[in-house]
């Protein structure tokens, strides 16, 4: 059964490690970080953005595939679906969908507004026991092929978000998303450190976690990130395998390639990938 990602976010804020969100596209990603999960005893989140909740012909058939998974792979650890970036409308229709998590970024409101709709899906998210993020400050990324620099967010305006009743907080600390320029600043931690002041319990969420060195990763941590969100990272090595398995020309003697066999490489690519983020986030065992 899915569940809300507050407890396994508590328990990971308390005990200074971050739980993973993974973005799902397809079966064969959500079946790789499930299993992976699973094997690892470690509790997980599905990030579902709305581009890909469309690819996926929907909301209702992504919760129709996670929980099919759940029941028919034997998934016993703490899994999450959460829609990532939504939008207000987004929102509710994953509320209406049966997520059972959803991150609203209402950053592109005045903030008033911003404000009211937030209030407003944190009571129906309370009301539903689902869990709900804000984002204050916006995280960068590349757009068009530029890359815009990650904002940092304003303190006093992540403890005025965190008071409305979220569950997560995603605060802007110059971490952007995809690929980061090599003249990249790094992380903000004065900036994590005086918005975990002033939140105090709130689990705070890292976006962008392609590419942050460890040492960053663990930093974060420390100052009370407890959910860093990982999309990129699956996406190549997710390619590089299948690319390398076209290129060994494993076709099927003019019937072109098996599509299960096709797509098992990147597969196996995605749960190593997932491995590795699980053991460096420290979320192992803690199912
Ligand atoms: P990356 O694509 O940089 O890993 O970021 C993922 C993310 O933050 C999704 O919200």
């Amino acid at each position: 059964m899915l569940v809300s990602a507050k407890e396994m976010l508590t328990k990971a804020k308390a005990g200074k490690y971050a739980v993973g969100q993974f973005n799902i596209n397809n079966l064969e990603w959500t079946k790789s970080i499930l299993l992976t999960a699973e094997e690892l005893k470690s509790p997980v989140i599905l990030g579902v953005s709305e581009g890909a909740g469309k690819y996926m012909c929907g909301y209702k058939t992504v919760v129709g595939m996670v929980n099919g998974m759940l029941e028919e792979l034997g998934i016993t650890v703490p899994v999450a679906l959460h829609l990532d970036h939504g939008s207000y409308e987004g929102a509710k229709a994953c509320i209406e969908a049966g997520f059972s998590s959803i991150m609203f970024d209402g950053s592109h409101y005045p903030i008033e507004e911003n404000v009211a709709k937030t209030k407003e899906l944190v009571a129906v998210c309370n009301e539903k026991g689902m869990s709900i993020e804000a984002e204050v400050g916006s995280i960068g990324g590349e757009e068009d092929g530029v890359v815009g620099a990650g904002e940092c967010a304003d303190p006093d305006e992540c403890k005025m978000i965190a008071d409305l009743g979220v569950t997560m907080l995603a605060a802007g600390i110059g971490n952007i998303h995809g690929k980061y320029p090599e003249n990249w600043a790094g992380l903000s931690f004065e900036t994590l450190d005086a918005v975990q002041k002033l939140t105090g319990d709130m689990p705070l969420v890292l976006h962008g976690g392609t590419g942050i060195p460890e040492d960053m990763i663990k930093k974060a941590i420390s100052l009370g990130v407890s959910k860093i969100n990982v999309n990129t990272e699956c996406q190549l090595s997710f390619a590089e395998a299948t690319r390398k398995y076209i290129e060994a020309g494993k076709d099927q003697e003019g019937k072109g390639f098996d599509p299960r066999k096709l797509l098992a490489p990147g597969a196996d690519a995605i749960r190593a990938t997932v491995k590795e983020k699980m053991e460096l986030f420290g979320s192992v065992g803690k199912a």
